[in-house]
């Protein structure tokens, strides 16, 4: 599978954008997608970090400085898409997220503009590139924990939750509107990057290439909504059916 898709992508040229590639799963996914024969544009805002990346094939990878939570984020992307000469694939990757048990209010705020403001600006601008340009595979990274309303985390999980329904309306308008986009949204567990900090300590957590490794073949699937991993997929299932009333007498962490 891995290696006849390398060889269409390589025939082919297929162009990927993936903003957050700067660091975790981005940076992984965009390692791979390189192994695969994607020319591939970059985008978060440390550039030495892209630069790093672009440095592993220097004729292969476009780099752009994007912060997705200024308005002017969107025309950095056209100027990235411009550079790199399309975007058959978006892969989303940016996001922050904290454990926030006193509320503070930076923490709540930031995560909203981050996950929640950012993300529908830049998908938002995707989808329009898309629509006007034949269509294309928008795929991003929301989380597990969109699936319910985690207490010791409560703007990250409303944030996750309010990614993977955007996902799903859109695409069910690109289907009314009978636009050939796709979507994947990935939902991994807690995983092992910078985001859990130093000396993560969370259940079940996951190593990051594998996560990585996994995200991709979804993506080559064209998988809907895929939680990462098995183990994740029978949590996520259980924990949905729990009802409210016991649900906001757990302690979750
Ligand atoms: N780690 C987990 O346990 C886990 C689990 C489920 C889902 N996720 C999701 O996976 C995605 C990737 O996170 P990760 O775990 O790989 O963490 P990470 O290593 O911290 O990566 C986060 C990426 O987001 C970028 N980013 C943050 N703020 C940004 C902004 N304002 N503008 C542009 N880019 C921004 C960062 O780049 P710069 O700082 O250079 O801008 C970095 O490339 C996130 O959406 C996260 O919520 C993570």
């Amino acid at each position: 599978m891995s290696y006849l898709c390398k060889a269409y992508n390589l025939i082919i040229m297929k162009k990927a954008i993936i903003i957050g590639a700067s660091s975790g799963l981005g940076y992984e996914v965009a390692r791979l997608l390189l192994e695969q024969g994607w020319t591939l544009g970059v985008a978060a805002r440390r550039l030495e970090k892209l630069e790093q990346l672009r440095d592993t094939a220097p004729e292969k990878v476009q780099t752009q400085v994007i912060d997705v939570t200024s308005d002017d984020a969107p025309a950095h992307l056209q100027e990235l898409i411009d550079k790199v000469g399309g975007m058959d694939l978006l892969f989303y990757a940016s996001g922050v997220g904290n454990q926030n048990m006193e509320l503070e209010p930076d923490i709540e705020l930031k995560t909203v503009n981050t996950n929640g403001l950012g993300f529908a600006r830049m998908i938002g601008a995707a989808y329009r590139y898309m629509a006007a340009h034949g269509g294309g595979h928008i795929t991003a990274i929301s989380s597990i924990a969109g699936t319910k309303g985690l207490g010791a985390a409560p703007s990250y999980s409303a944030t996750k939750a309010f990614q993977g329904t955007y996902l799903q309306a859109l695409e069910q308008q690109a289907n009314m509107r009978g636009l050939n986009i796709r979507f994947t949204d990935l939902r991994p567990g807690f995983v092992a990057t910078p985001l859990l900090g130093d000396n993560p300590k969370y259940p079940m957590l996951l190593d990051t290439k594998k996560v990585a490794r996994e995200i991709v073949r979804a993506i080559n699937k064209g998988k809907h909504v895929h939680v990462i991993d098995w183990r994740w997929r029978i949590a996520t299932a259980m924990w949905r059916r729990i009802p409210r009333w016991i649900w906001r007498r757990l302690k979750v962490k």
